[in-house]
């Protein structure tokens, strides 16, 4: 199903299709999103006790950072002693953390592929993914936590964390039917994102095996979640 840009957008542009072409044209708005930022390394250099420390004492060894970016966190884990493995759908992401953990002597495994591609074959302790699934539609986003379900090891955790629901209104964008936003015009041109509300969140984890040990609001609207697979 194509949703097609409003009546007056400019010719060329074209709709909106949630298929493997789509995908590329997702890793294209990616690299040329990153390619305009720098890397701000002292990203890497926040707290990490929060997480690093409950990582531990579940006694996670493999992590997985699932839409890793530039690899803030990877990095941060890397330095902490786990083993990370990083996937982003953006080549230039991967690139730089490629070089960055070599300056760092760090061993991170990096994969350029949409999450909703993860192999199975693989298994983690951890799984994590920082405001990664609200940036694709809500069956591409199904599609990741099945198969986040099916890579962690029985004991394992997940960490998702979700933009606050208000987003940037002002920005125009085109709605798809599922609620994802598709922003038109502008630095975010072509970029997915979706605003879900608490209970959608909800029913997303719990609909795919996942339980959730803890929902959080923050300040800022951002919702956090700690979950592990039922019955873990
Ligand atoms: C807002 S950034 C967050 C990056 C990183 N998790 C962090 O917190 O610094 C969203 C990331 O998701 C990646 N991404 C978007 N859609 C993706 C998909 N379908 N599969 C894998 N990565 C995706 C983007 O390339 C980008 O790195």
């Amino acid at each position: 199903m194509w949703v097609q840009p409003p009546p007056g957008e400019r010719s060329g542009n074209r709709g909106f299709h949630p298929d493997a072409d789509e995908a590329q044209a997702q890793a294209r708005v990616w690299d040329r999103l990153f390619s305009q930022v720098p890397l701000e390394k002292k990203r890497a250099e926040r707290d990490w006790g929060w997480l690093v420390g409950r990582l531990r004492r579940a006694g996670v060894r493999s992590v997985l950072d699932l839409g890793a970016g530039q690899g803030y966190w990877s990095i941060a884990l890397a330095r902490a002693g786990f083993q990370v493995t990083a996937l982003d759908i953006s080549q230039v992401a991967m690139e730089r953390l490629r070089t960055w953990a070599r300056e760092e002597g760090l061993d991170i495994e990096t994969w350029v592929l949409p999450a909703q591609q993860l192999p199975t074959a693989r298994r983690f302790d951890a799984i994590i993914a920082n405001s990664v699934l609200d940036h694709m539609t809500l069956a591409q986003a199904r599609e990741v936590l099945r198969r986040v379900n099916a890579v962690l090891n029985p004991r394992g955790l997940v960490y998702l964390s979700f933009d606050a629901p208000g987003g940037e209104a002002v920005r125009p964008h085109l709605v798809l039917p599922d609620g994802t936003w598709y922003y038109r015009g502008g630095k975010w041109d072509g970029m997915l994102w979706r605003p879900y509300r608490d209970e959608e969140i909800a029913s997303l984890c719990a609909g795919l095996g996942l339980e959730i040990l803890e929902f959080t609001v923050r300040e800022s609207g951002a919702r956090a979640v700690w979950a592990r697979p039922r019955g873990g």
